[in-house]
Parts: C-alpha cells; structure tokens; sequence
C-alpha cells in the first residue's frame, strides 16, 4: 500500500502527567469497526454512546491504533486518547451536545453592514498576510513543549498589542493553561453595548512535524497554521484602521497546543462555559493557504460545527467574498471549533480545501508558504469572511 506521504502526530494527550498503563481512548464507528479488525484484543470496549465509543486500551498499543487508522482509514488522529476515564467519560457524553450545538440556536440575522464591509475588505492586503506567515513560519517550531513555542506566542502577542495600542476599549492577554507551558493569546475588544454578548475568532498558534511531534522537530506549519494566526491578524488591523467599534465583545483567540489534542481551546472553552459565558459565535481559521480544491475557495467543515452559523457564512461569502463555497467534514474534532462545540457553542470551520485535497505538507517540514504557493491570496479570502462576519454581527 502507498505511504502517506505526511506523518501524523499521535493524538495522545502528551500535555498531561506522565503516562499510565491504560490509556482511555475515545473513537468514532468508522475506527471502532477498523479496530474490531485489526487491532489484537489488548482492548475494551467499556461504553458506546451516540457515533462514539470509549476503549481502554494498553498505552504500549496506542501507536498501533494510531497505525491502523494511517493506514487502513488514511486518517490522521481520529481518536483522542484521555488522561482519566472521568475525562474521556465526559467526552463522549458531549456528544449529545455536539449534535446539540449542531441546532442550538444562532442568531437570527440579516446582512445590513454593507457599507461598511464593502469600505473595508478592499484595505486587506495579501502581502500583509504573507508577512506575518513568514515570521512566524522562520521559528524553528511553534510545538508547545519548546523554547520559540514560547516565543512565538510571546510575538503574536506583541503584535497584537501594537495594533490596539491606541485604543482603551482594548487589551491583549496571555491565558495560562494547566495541560500545556505555551500560552494562549486572547484580544478582547469590549462592546460598547451589549458587552456579554462574545464572538470569538479564533485560530491555533502552535505547530507540529514527526511522526512523535517532537518538540525538536523543524515544523514551520505556514499553512498549519500560521495562516489562520495571519488571516485574523490582518482582519484585525484593517479593524483597527478603521476605529471600528463593535457593540458586542469581540474577542481574537490564537489558542496553544492544538496539535496535542485542542488542549488550549478545550480549557477556555470550558472555562466559559462554567462561567455561563454567553458566546454567540465562533470561527475557526486553521489553514487558509493552500488551494487544493480546484472549483471550491472556501469549504465549511460540517462535522462538530453548527449549521445554522455555517449556512450565514455562506451567505456572508457570496455576499462579500464572491468566490465558489461548499461543504466537506473532517470525520472528527479536528480542530478547536470542537471544544466550542463540545462546549454548547455555535462554532464554524471555514476551510482551505475539500478534506481529500488538503494540503499533504502539514506536520512536517515541508509545511512552507513555498509549498502553498508562496502568496498569500488564497489566505485573503478568508480575511475577507472574517471581517465581514465580526461587522455584521457584533454590530
Ligand atoms: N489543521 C489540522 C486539522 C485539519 C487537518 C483539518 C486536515 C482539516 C484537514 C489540525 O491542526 C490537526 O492536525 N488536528 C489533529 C487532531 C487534533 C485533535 C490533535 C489531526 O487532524 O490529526
Ligand atoms: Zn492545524
């Protein structure tokens, strides 16, 4: 069989305390049903719930599970593996409530900011995208276990903070995490009306290369993603330029450790949603440079993302985009619009490509702006949907 020519990292929670014998292992059917065939009976199944199954598995066999699901299902990660039974107990509880925060409600809206979107989206520049890209891509990894992980985030930070330097609505901070050393980054621009009303633009800091994603690894991961960090980077300055002044609270989310099992967003999703915190929105920009689909730019992923939120962005896309859109599903939380979800929140992934066409460079060291065709205007599309969503909505 043809190897896959980009390794995957295992899904494990490498954040966490030192590794017990059993590991807890949450999968979906198409891995259960793999599993069933292929993987020896070092495993239980200990509960089924909706489209999900809780395994205990012996820690030695996680990386044949994270082989079998290379391999026979051409699949990187598709199993989250739990640091207690409590934890992956819970996660496949939230099952019920991704199917929930699939319909939970979304604002009922209609497109009216057109003056203003249309003054602004043509002050979004690619070259400006394409910068931060090569910044942040020159670190010699991003991993979250690693010295310029560290400053890495310290930068995007640093940048950010520039751009609010002029405001007093504004601030930019660094969110501790217990899972990880890397920080997340958090912007908040307070509404000047219905303050506890939250959108949340988001987007993961960190990248990963190697089978074991080392923390030694060259993983410049352009697309993966210093592209979603860029894309709401120069959302946000255009924003900036424009004194633009929301009536909710918008807040600009670079989130650590991603690449280890969403461990950044997971927290601060689940600290809003013990804070009774009332997010109305997420978007989620991880990898908006290459264009692997040839008839689709922006591809919505419809799995652990809210349809209602998913079909606006649509509309949002003709209306202010004008590029061709569709649908496609990653076939598990791929990304951090799955700890919203997981959270109760409507969340969307607006994505580069269909799943099949993705780029084969992530998590290694091909993972280049040269390999994505070295411009950023695939990127400026995206920068586009940004704005024209934090304009409409938290106005
Ligand atoms: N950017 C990827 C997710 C992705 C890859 C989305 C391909 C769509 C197509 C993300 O950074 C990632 O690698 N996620 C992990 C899963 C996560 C739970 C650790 C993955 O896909 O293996
Ligand atoms: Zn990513």
């Amino acid at each position: 069989m043809k190897k896959v020519a980009f390794a995957c990292m295992i899904s494990l929670s490498l954040a966490g305390p030192s590794l017990a014998q059993d590991v807890w292992v949450t999968v979906d059917n198409d891995v259960l049903n793999q599993v069933q065939t292929s993987l020896d009976s070092s495993y239980q199944t200990i509960h089924t719930a909706q489209g999900a199954s809780l395994l205990k598995l012996d820690a030695q066999k996680v990386e044949s599970l994270a082989n079998i699901i290379h391999d026979k299902l051409h699949r990187c990660g598709g199993f989250i593996a739990h640091e207690s039974y409590q934890e992956a107990f819970d996660s496949i509880s939230y099952q019920g409530e991704m199917y929930f925060s699939k319909s939970v409600a979304f604002l009922n809206y209609k497109i009216n900011q057109q003056k203003a979107v249309n003054s602004m989206v043509p002050q979004l520049e690619e070259m400006k995208i394409r910068e931060m890209i090569i910044k942040l891509s020159s670190f010699k990894t991003r991993h979250h276990k690693s010295q310029t992980g560290l400053e890495s985030t310290q930068y995007i930070h640093d940048e950010w903070k520039k751009l609010i330097s002029h405001r007093t609505d504004a601030k930019v901070e660094l969110f501790t995490h217990r899972g990880t050393p890397q920080p997340s980054v958090i912007l908040t621009l307070t509404g000047s009306e219905s303050p506890n009303d939250i959108l949340v633009i988001g987007g993961h800091a960190d990248s990963l290369a190697g089978f074991f994603g080392g923390a030694n690894s060259t993983a410049p991961g352009a697309d993966d993603n210093a592209s979603g960090i860029a894309t709401m980077t120069e959302t946000l300055r255009v924003l900036m330029q424009n004194g633009f002044q929301p009536k909710k609270t918008v807040m600009f989310m670079a989130y650590a450790a991603e690449e280890v099992g969403l461990v950044g967003s997971k927290e601060i999703a689940q600290q809003f949603k013990q804070e009774n915190k009332n997010v109305l929105g997420v978007i989620q920009f991880d990898m908006t440079l290459f264009k692997g689909t040839a008839d689709k730019d922006i591809v919505m992923m419809t799995d652990y993302t809210n349809t209602a939120q998913n079909e606006f962005l649509g509309q949002l896309i003709d209306e202010y985009v004008k590029v061709p859109w569709g649908y496609s599903r990653c076939g598990y939380g791929c990304s951090d619009h799955a700890s919203w979800s997981n959270a109760g929140f409507p969340a969307s992934m607006p994505f580069e490509s269909n799943k099949g066409d993705m780029n084969r460079h992530i998590h290694s060291a091909k993972d280049t702006l040269q390999n994505s065709g070295g411009n950023a205007s695939h990127a400026l599309k995206f920068a586009k949907l940004g704005l024209a969503y934090l304009v409409e909505l938290a106005n």
